[in-house]
């Protein structure tokens, strides 16, 4: 069945046209519909927002300032099991586990650090309705599923 996920190209990556480039055409190779895409910019308070849940951890702040600190690119994308198979494409989020157990994968072609990982998917189909709405407000998943 089709399912939706949610997928962000960070700031790090966005910064690079050529990385951008490969990370936007890894996408259409994996046979992702591209639902909706949009370019933007995160007032800090949303960056602390969308990383409520990590509120706690050492690397919240730097995660937060990281998120805010220029454009990025959010995508939905729509696939059969598209966010365990989004996930598969970044591979894992520490960069240096991604370099040595996944090299051929997203982060572990592009990651630079464990916070400038590249990209950003769901982890659930509750997060990626949760994310989903909060990048594209007007969205509304259900009612998208529905007319597929
Ligand atoms: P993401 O998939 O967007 O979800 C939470 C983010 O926190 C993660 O990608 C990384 O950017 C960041 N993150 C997770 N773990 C660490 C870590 N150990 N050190 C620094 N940043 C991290």
């Amino acid at each position: 069945v089709l399912q939706l996920t949610l997928a962000v190209i960070k700031p790090d990556a966005v910064a690079h046209p050529l990385i951008l480039q490969e990370l936007h055409k890894a996408i259409l190779d994996n046979k992702f519909m591209i639902v909706r895409c949009k370019d933007l910019v995160w007032r800090r308070s949303d960056s602390e927002r969308f990383y409520a849940e990590h509120s706690g951890r050492f690397f919240y702040q730097r995660l937060v300032e990281f998120m805010s600190s220029g454009p990025m690119r959010a995508y939905i994308l729509a696939r059969e099991d598209a966010i365990h198979h989004w996930r598969e494409q970044m591979g894992p989020t520490k960069v240096f586990r991604a370099r040595y157990t996944s090299p051929a994968s997203l982060r572990g072609q592009f990651g630079l650090t464990d916070t400038r990982n590249t990209t950003h998917g769901s982890d659930s189909p509750e997060s990626a309705r949760r994310e989903i709405s909060f990048f594209f407000p007007d969205f509304h998943v259900e009612e998208w599923l529905e007319r597929e």
